[in-house]
């Protein structure tokens, strides 16, 4: 099954928003299979962000996720990639749908409240970032059968 990493940033954690966007996510039959909170280092940080290296934006967006701890986690579901971008918006929450995560908790492209990878090959990248294989779980998730023929 396809597989997604989403990291909750600093202000989601911050302003109380963790359950109401994981639950988002798992009210539209994701399954989540690896979940954790952690502080995020500048080695992992810029590695992270490494395809912005160079931008006028990489050193605060750095900074902004070191800033305070953030839940990682990896989700798994058809399509995953593309669909959870979808649910998250556009990168800057001002011009994000206001239906969308970023559109309904944000309203300034510096604190845009969650990361989602943008590509499958994005996908792997940055779940092998966070964490280690046994870390991800498979298991049977009550319903499966219900989301699709
Ligand atoms: O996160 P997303 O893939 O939607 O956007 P990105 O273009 O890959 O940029 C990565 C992150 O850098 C964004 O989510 C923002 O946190 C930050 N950023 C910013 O602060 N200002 C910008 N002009 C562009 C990005
Ligand atoms: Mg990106």
């Amino acid at each position: 099954m396809e597989r997604t990493f989403l990291m909750l940033k600093p202000d989601a954690i911050q302003r109380g928003l963790v359950g109401e966007i994981i639950s988002r996510f798992e009210k539209k039959g994701f399954k989540l299979v690896a979940m954790k909170m952690i502080q995020v280092d500048r080695t992992l940080a810029e590695e992270h962000y490494k395809e912005h290296r160079g931008k006028a934006f990489f050193e605060p967006t750095v900074q902004y996720i070191m800033s305070s701890p953030v839940v990682a986690m990896v989700w798994e579901g058809k399509n995953i990639v593309a669909l959870a971008r979808e649910m998250m918006g556009a990168t800057n929450p001002a011009n994000a749908n206001p239906g969308s995560i970023r559109g309904s908790y944000g309203m300034d492209i510096s604190r845009n409240v969650i990361h989602g990878s943008d590509s499958v090959e994005s996908a792997e990248r940055e779940i092998a970032l966070y964490f280690t294989p046994q870390e991800i779980l498979a298991y049977t998730k009550a319903g499966e059968e219900w989301l699709s023929e």
